[in-house]
C-alpha cells in the first residue's frame, strides 16, 4: 500500500518524538519516499541528523533556512505528499491545526496539503482527557483528518493511562488498512481474461497466437492496486504475476477459459476480456502424435465459443463489461460494432497498424469507446500506464 508513495512526516515536540526514527525506518522499508518536517521545538527531542539519515532526505525545520536564506516551499512540499502523517502530534500542534495557526513550516505545509492527513497524538493523560483536546480532535476528524488513537500505558510523567503515541509498527498497519478500505475499487470483484489460448491438434501441436498476456496482467495489477479482489483467468504465458489480491486461474484452451469465466462472471462487478481467444479449434484433436506421412492438409476447424458474447447475454445492470477489439481496417466502426453486439460498457480498440501496439511488446496504443460513443484516443504508453487509463475510464462509467 505504501510502496512508491510520497510520505511527509511531521514531527512535533513530545517525548514520543524518539519513535519517529523507527517510523521513518518502517516507512522506508515499506517502499515509501519519506520527507520529514520538524517543528522548531521538536529539535530538543530528536535531531534532524537522525531523521535525515533514516529518510535519506534533508529534514526541513524552518520557513527560511539560516545559512543561505533560501525559502522552504511549503506549497511544493504539501503537493508532493501523497500522505501526511503527524506523529507525534502534540496538544499544541493539534490546536494549531484546528485554528490554522500558521507559525511554523509544518502547519504551513499542513494547510497547503491536498492529501489524507493522519495524526497520532502523544501527550499526558490529563491533557488528552481535557475538553479542549477532545474538541480539537473532534474538529480535526470533522475536517477529514484521520486520528490514529493513542494507546494506554506508562506515560513519561509516570502516570498510567491513555496518551502514548501508537507504536510505529501499528501506525503502519493502521495506515495500510485505512488506505485499502478507501481505495476506489475496495470490496469490488474484478474478473480479467488474458493471454492466448492453445487449441490441441495432437499431443505435440496446437493452434495459438502471439499474445503474451502482458496487457491483461497489467490490468490485473492496476485493479489490485485500486483495492479490488482480482481473478485473472490466463492462458499459457511465461510472465510472472505475484500480488496478494490477484488470484490466478491458469487455463490452456478456450473451452477451459469459457468454463472458468462462466463460473465466476455472475459474482463480479467488473469484467474485462483482454484474452486473445483462439476463434477456432480442431474438430477432432488427436490423442497421439500425428505422423508426418499422414499429412496436415485437412485439419477440420470448428468455432470456439465467443466468451465475451456469451457472458454479455447475462450481464446485469450493476455489472460493468469491457472488451477489446483488435482491428486492422475500418477500425472504429468494427470496434463500435463489437461494443453493440457484445453489450459492452467500454471497448478498448487496438490497431494492428500501430507499431507501438500489439502482441508481445511492452507498449500499447489504445482508443476507448464507451456505450455513449464517446471516443478517446491515447498516446503510446507502457501497458501498465494503458491499464491505468482504462481503469480511470471504468471508474468514471462504473455503476
Ligand atoms: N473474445 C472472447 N472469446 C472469443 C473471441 C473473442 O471472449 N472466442 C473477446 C476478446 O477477449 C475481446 C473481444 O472478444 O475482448 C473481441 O475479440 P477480437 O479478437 O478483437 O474479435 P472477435 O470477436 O474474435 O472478432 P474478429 O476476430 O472477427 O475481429
Amino acid at each position: 500500500m505504501l510502496n512508491g508513495k510520497n510520505v511527509l512526516l511531521g514531527v512535533t515536540a513530545s517525548i514520543a518524538a524518539y519513535k519517529a526514527a523507527n517510523l521513518v525506518r518502517l516507512l522506508k522499508k515499506s517502499g515509501a519516499n519519506v520527507q520529514v518536517i520538524q517543528t522548531p521545538k521538536s529539535l530538543e527531542f530528536i535531531t534532524p541528523l537522525t531523521l535525515s539519515t533514516l529518510s535519506e532526505n534533508p529534514v526541513s525545520t524552518k520557513m527560511v533556512n539560516d545559512e543561505d536564506k533560501t525559502w522552504n516551499n511549503h506549497v511544493k512540499l504539501g503537493l508532493w505528499a501523497d500522505i501526511m502523517i503527524i506523529a507525534p502530534a502534540s496538544a499544541k500542534t493539534l490546536s494549531k491545526m484546528v485554528n490554522g495557526d500558521c507559525d511554523n513550516l509544518l502547519i504551513a505545509t499542513y494547510l497547503s496539503s491536498k492529501c489524507p492527513v493522519y495524526f497520532a497524538p502523544a501527550m499526558d493523560l490529563d491533557m488528552f482527557k481535557h475538553n479542549s483536546t477532545k474538541e480539537n480532535i473532534k474538529k480535526l476528524e470533522e475536517n477529514l483528518n484521520i486520528l490514529i488513537p493513542p494507546t494506554s500505558g506508562e506515560l513519561a510523567s509516570g502516570l498510567l493511562g491513555v496518551g502514548r503515541m501508537e507504536e510505529p509498527e501499528n501506525i503502519i498497519s493502521f495506515i495500510n488498512n485505512h488506505l485499502s478500505l478507501n481505495l476506489p475499487l475496495s470490496s469490488k470483484k474484478v474478473l480479467i481474461t488474458a493471454g492466448p489460448t492453445q487449441e490441441k491438434i495432437d499431443d505435440v501441436r496446437y493452434i495459438s497466437n502471439y499474445s503474451s498476456g502482458k496487457m491483461g496482467i497489467s490490468l490485473a495489477r492496476v485493479a489490485a492496486e485500486l483495492g479490488a479482489n482480482v481473478k485473472l483467468i490466463i492462458g499459457p504465458t511465461n510472465q510472472n504475476i505475484n500480488h496478494p489480491n490477484i488470484e490466478i486461474i491458469n487455463v490452456i484452451s478456450a473451452d477451459q477459459m469459457y468454463d472458468n469465466v462462466l463460473e465466476n462472471f455472475s459474482s463480479t462487478d467488473i469484467t474485462i476480456c483482454s484474452a486473445a481467444v483462439s476463434d477456432f479449434k480442431p474438430k477432432n484433436p488427436v490423442n497421439k502424435k500425428i505422423k508426418k506421412e499422414t499429412g496436415f492438409n485437412n485439419i477440420e476447424l470448428i468455432p470456439n465459443k465467443d466468451i465475451l458474447l456469451e457472458i454479455s447475454k447475462t450481464k446485469s445492470l450493476s455489472q460493468t463489461l469491457v472488451g477489446f477489439a483488435l482491428e486492422s481496417d475500418n477500425e472504429r466502426n468494427n470496434a463500435i460494432s463489437k461494443l453493440t453486439t457484445k453489450n459492452l460498457d467500454l471497448v478498448v480498440l487496438n490497431s494492428l497498424n500501430d507499431k507501438d501496439a500489439g502482441f508481445g511488446i511492452d507498449t500499447n496504443k489504445i482508443t476507448l469507446i464507451d456505450s455513449d460513443r464517446n471516443i478517446e484516443e491515447f498516446d503510446s504508453k507502457s501497458k501498465y500506464d494503458v491499464a491505468k487509463d482504462i481503469f480511470n475510464k471504468i471508474l468514471k462509467i462504473k455503476k
